[in-house]
């Protein structure tokens, strides 16, 4: 039997990068997905990708940051499969910019998906587990949120803020056996790491490209990650092989952040 065969899995921001990696990978391993995003085009490829495996999925069009958007989806998830085991809250936006150019609405546009798009995705999901008495809740933080760059208030703050509040739904879910650990990757390759090094790359008057090989080589490792290597760990969190492991936040770095 395949790992997640009788599970149910919500991803949000499953449309691109390392939530469609986790979409795919949890299709692969047996569960009935459902893609959360605001991309409706990449969204179904992505469900579709996971109906290729065999697998029923959902593409649903969500906004994290409206309550009603989450609970809209929650309801058509339990209409349609009648359970909920496994959360990944992975939409984000990384923004960069010095801070004195961070305009309040960037701040509050970032820390609005970046934070209050996870806690009300955990919020609407947290009581299903508690009732049912199982399963996990993964939010994706950020090394950011675990040390600090330059021009990366709002991204690193929003990612700091992931961390403490998957803690206190650890909390709230180890009575009923339930976890929430955060996953705190390195730079992964994908659309919001390419945008990032553009963006950034041009305030140390580098291209992108210069820049990417600039984060490679400060990685012990000497290299990026692929979306799919933060995918296995984030599988691994839902799994009954971590049951025992909750309210932590993990780095998937290459030893970035210890460097
Ligand atoms: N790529 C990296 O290097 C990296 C490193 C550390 C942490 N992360 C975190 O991992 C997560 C995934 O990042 P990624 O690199 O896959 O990014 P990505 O840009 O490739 O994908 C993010 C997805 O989130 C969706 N999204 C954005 N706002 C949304 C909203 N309001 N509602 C629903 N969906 C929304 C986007 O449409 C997109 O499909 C993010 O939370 C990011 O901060 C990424």
């Amino acid at each position: 039997m395949k790992r997640f065969e009788d599970k149910v899995v919500m991803i949000t921001g499953a449309a691109n990068g390392i939530g469609r990696a986790c979409a795919l990978r949890f299709a692969q391993e047996g569960a009935r997905v459902a893609c959360l995003d605001m991309a409706a085009e990449a969204n179904e490829s992505a469900a579709e990708e996971c109906r290729s495996e065999g697998v029923e999925a959902l593409a649903l069009l969500c906004d994290v940051t409206s309550k009603e958007s989450v609970q809209d989806a929650v309801n058509v998830v339990l209409k349609a499969w009648g359970q909920v085991n496994i959360l990944v809250a992975s939409a984000g936006v990384y923004t960069g910019s010095p801070l004195e150019e961070v305009p309040l609405e960037q701040w509050l546009r970032t820390v609005n998906i970046n934070l209050t798009g996870v806690f009300l995705t955990n919020q609407a999901v947290a009581p299903l587990l508690m009732k049912q008495k199982s399963g996990s809740i993964i939010n994706l933080s950020s090394m950011a949120g675990k040390t600090s760059f330059p021009a990366s208030a709002e991204y690193s703050a929003s990612k700091s803020g992931v961390i403490g509040l998957t803690r206190s739904v650890a909390m709230e879910l180890a009575p009923f056996g339930a976890t929430a650990n955060a996953v705190c990757p390195g730079n992964t390759l994908t659309d919001m790491v390419r945008g990032v090094a553009e963006k950034v790359g041009k305030l140390d008057g580098l291209t992108g490209e210069e820049w990417l090989q600039m984060r490679a080589s400060d990685c012990p490792m000497n290299r990026l990650a692929e979306p799919w290597e933060i995918a296995g760990v984030i599988a691994f969190l839902a799994s009954d092989d971590s049951r025992y492991l909750t309210g932590q936040s993990i780095e998937v770095d290459g030893g970035m952040v210890l460097s």
